[in-house]
């Protein structure tokens, strides 16, 4: 009989194989221990996420949704129809392919730079100098948020996921993180009323936005704003990372790619695939549902096991083999439904510059493990840390 615990040693330290008997024996499992049901297999994730009876609204994290320990704050991805509806039509626009266009050239000078600064050393750290420093300043500038305070978002974001061995979840360091931000975010929107500052950006967008019939409160724009940058800025440098350390691993297809430059998009997709770094997100029962013969009741938590469905032979044909030419019609990485990611067009245009400067000038990159740090967290797997060596040019 499988048993799943996400906060269990064995799960943190390497899911793969509960989830494969979680397929297998239990697709609707029941954790009684937090009254929630576990969701393992691709087609059921992907059915669900567009289940009206499903709700954000009590949280998506398992800080939220298991451990409670996490405040549910107005935030996009936190939000039902037809509230939901009405402020990502909003949002949309900003986040576009015709609307970050204008980022491209400048997301290449800072990896171009990122890289002038580690070529002579012959080693990079992914997450933190190549990664993050790229997408906290697209996260940035896609939604206003000045340029000078890029490096206190990351050191707030990189808080906001710190674990301590013996906490279920999130630290207290975490917490007081988040709380940093909604006061950093509160106060901007204060500058913003004060100096009447109107450009055309997401900040401006939440302070003139009506939602409900009404404008938002600056506590609310703050929470929204968290989560924009939250979400902006920390999957990104994880997904790079476990995309760079497959293409390192498998040489030969690293050497197709950089022949077939093309492939990028798709090789990070099946990177993603791969190993998403984000395990599950939940949703709350509103309304008695049956699923794969299981009773789900209203208050019941749902995890969606994603980097499980990710893995699921039923949609996948050898689900265990990193493919980059793989062309999956169907991922869960960026989730599905209506709140499938918004910001994945800057996420893709992050990966593409990134890989393919990586590929003209380290071309032949290993990971050192020595300088390397992985993360084993029931939120999140990856690395903590990712140092690549290559051949000093
Ligand atoms: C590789 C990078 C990224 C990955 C893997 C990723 C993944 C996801 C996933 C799985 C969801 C669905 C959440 C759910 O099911 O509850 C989501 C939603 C969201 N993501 Fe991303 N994301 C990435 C980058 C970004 C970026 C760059 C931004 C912003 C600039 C962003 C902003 C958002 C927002 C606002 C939502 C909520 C959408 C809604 O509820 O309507 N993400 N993301």
């Amino acid at each position: 009989m499988v048993h799943y615990d996400p906060f269990s040693a064995e799960v943190m330290e390497d899911p793969l194989p509960v989830y494969a008997k979680l397929r297998a024996e239990a697709p609707v499992y029941k954790l009684d221990k937090y009254d929630a049901w576990a969701i393992s297999r691709f087609e059921d994730v992907w059915t669900l996420s567009s289940e009206p009876s499903l709700s954000v609204a009590s949280g998506t994290t398992p800080s939220q949704v298991l451990t409670k320990v996490q405040p549910v704050t107005p935030m996009l991805n936190l939000m039902d129809p037809p509230e939901h509806t009405k402020l990502r039509v909003e949002l949309r626009r900003f986040l576009q392919p015709k609307s970050i266009g204008h980022l491209e050239p400048i997301a290449r000078e800072i990896v171009k730079q990122s890289l002038d600064e580690a070529l002579p050393t012959g080693r990079i750290d992914v997450l933190g100098e190549f990664g993050m420093r790229l997408s906290v300043q697209m996260a940035c500038r896609a939604v206003g948020i000045p340029l000078e305070d890029a490096a206190l978002m990351a050191s707030l974001v990189n808080r906001f996921f710190g674990r301590e061995p013996g906490v279920e979840g999130m630290t207290a360091d975490g917490l007081a993180a988040a709380g940093e931000l909604i006061a950093y975010f509160m106060n901007l929107v204060a500058t913003r009323e004060k100096t009447g500052d109107a450009a055309d950006d997401v900040v401006n967008k939440f302070r003139h936005v009506e939602v409900g019939g009404r404008k938002l409160a600056p506590e609310e724009i703050a929470s929204h704003l968290s989560m924009l940058i939250i979400g902006g800025s920390e999957t990104f440098p994880k997904t790079l990372a476990n995309v760079m350390r497959r293409l390192a691993e498998h040489p030969e297809q690293r050497a197709w790619l950089r022949e077939n430059p093309a492939g990028i998009p798709e090789a990070f997709r099946e990177g993603l695939r791969f190993d998403m770094p984000t395990q599950f997100l939940c949703r709350t029962v509103t309304k008695p549902l049956e699923v794969g013969g299981q009773k789900l009741m209203p208050g019941q938590g749902v995890l969606f096991l994603y980097a499980s469905a990710n893995r699921d032979a039923l949609e996948f044909p050898n689900p265990d083999v990193f493919d980059i030419q793989r062309r999956a019609a169907r991922i869960l990485s960026f989730g599905a439904g209506i709140h499938t990611c918004i910001g994945l067009h800057v996420a893709q245009m992050e990966a593409r510059v990134c890989l393919e400067e990586a590929l003209r000038r380290m071309p032949d990159w290993e990971v050192d493990w020595a300088q390397s740090e992985r993360l084993r967290t029931e939120f999140v797997q990856g690395f903590a840390k990712m140092t690549v060596s290559f051949r000093p040019s």
